[in-house]
């Protein structure tokens, strides 16, 4: 890894280190955190700061607040802070506010091995326009930089890029999350053990076209299934019965997978249904899909057909679920997917918001070599986006 970490630094004690974590968590509706994983995520970072002696400033956003005071109530990080404070066993004082002489007091205030949270950063429109006024109140709070948000890195926003724009002569380094994220996604970019089998599922064709080239690429096999199988073989000229698919996206479909010769296999049974809201009659069927059928799910003979694919692999990359997999009698697929990887001597990489939820609701995620935390951020790195927010980080 080219960029500085924060094992880097040394005579932290006595700083203050001003941390750009990703706590954009799942929330319930009445703002219940329903996964910590990126808050866990951020651990090792905020936990090596203050053992080094240091104070830290943590900051993050949290969903998409429009600025109605009301709605964004279940916006406000107290939740958040409660859980770090649970998970680090550490005082962390939450500040109500972004900026200001409030915060600027408290974080004045901090004594070595303790926590400042600020409220969510989109709170202030200076965050998402990237104002340079509102970054350098924040900047002034810290010592040091440090992004450990790497769901967060495909975004310019102010704390991501202003922020450490704004501290040129202080120390600028990625925390422990994102030097991981980043060394292991490099590899599978530049050097991955093969052959390497990537796994796609999903409902759209249209969020991935560029993850799905870049893919094509580097990867040996790409195996298909989700929702998006089905524009696939419509644009093969197959019935899909009243499946979900994109039909204004054939074409790209059909372009993928003249790409993909040779590399892409699609669902050669499905898991259907008559109405989605029925289980009961739920049936499988080889091929085409009937009219009045909607697929739901990847079939027995694809299961056996992936999982023998999958357990020939040296690197093995999954995004997105390949059924309807919140509903348990649609869950088989993914289920097996999961399991297959869990059982791989190989590297195993998930990535996406919905497919590192499933390996956790599964109990696997202990067992793979890593479940990235990034959604947009992982497809974008795969993709070749190169990321502004890291070129803000100093180099080695
Ligand atoms: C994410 O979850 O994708 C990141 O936290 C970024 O959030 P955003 O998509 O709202 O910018
Ligand atoms: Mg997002």
């Amino acid at each position: 890894m080219s960029k500085k970490t924060i094992a880097d630094l040394r005579d932290l004690a006595g700083k203050r280190v001003l941390i750009r974590v990703d706590f954009n968590v799942p929330q319930d509706a009445e703002g219940n955190i329903t996964n910590d994983r990126r808050i866990r995520a951020a651990l090792p970072t905020i936990r090596s700061i203050l053992d080094a002696g240091a104070s830290a400033i943590v900051m993050s956003h949290l969903g998409r607040p429009k600025g109605d005071p009301k709605k964004d109530a279940a916006f406000r990080m107290d939740k958040v802070a409660e859980r770090l404070r649970e998970l680090l066993g550490k005082p962390v004082h939450k500040a109500d506010e972004i900026i200001g002489v409030k915060v600027s007091a408290a974080a004045q205030a901090l004594k070595p091995g303790e926590v400042l949270l600020l409220e969510n950063l989109r709170f202030h429109p200076g965050e998402q326009s990237g104002d340079q006024v509102f970054a350098g109140q924040i900047a002034g709070l810290g010592d040091v930089y440090v992004n450990d948000a790497f769901g967060t890195c495909h975004r310019s926003d102010a704390s991501m890029l202003a922020v450490p724009a704004a501290m040129p002569k202080k120390p600028r380094v990625v925390g422990h999350l994102v030097a991981k994220e980043l060394e292991i996604l490099d590899k599978l970019l530049t050097a991955p053990s093969r052959p390497v089998v990537s796994i796609l599922g999903g409902g759209k064709v249209s969020d991935k076209i560029g993850f799905i080239k870049s893919l094509l690429k580097r990867v040996d096999k790409v195996l298909i299934g989700g929702a998006m199988s089905y524009t696939f073989m419509k644009a093969q000229g197959k019935a899909v019965g009243g499946s979900r698919i994109e039909a204004d996206k054939l074409d790209v479909a059909l372009e993928l997978l003249e790409l993909g010769k040779g590399k892409i296999l699609l669902p050669v049974d499905h898991l259907i249904v008559d109405k989605i809201s029925n289980f009961s009659n739920a049936r499988v069927v080889e091929g085409e899909i009937p009219e009045g059928w909607i697929g739901v799910d990847i079939g027995p003979k694809t299961i056996s057909l992936y999982r023998d694919e999958i357990s020939k692999a040296a690197t093995i990359v999954w995004n997105g679920p390949v059924g309807k997999f919140e509903d348990e009698p649609f869950s088989k697929g993914t289920r097996a997917i999961a399991d297959a990887l869990a059982a791989s001597k190989g590297i195993t990489i998930v990535g996406g918001g919905e497919t590192a939820e499933a390996v956790e609701e599964f109990g696997l995620a202990d067992k793979l070599t890593h479940v990235s935390t990034g959604g947009g951020a992982f497809l974008e790195y795969v993709e070749g986006t190169p990321f502004a927010a890291l070129a803000q980080i100093e180099e080695r």
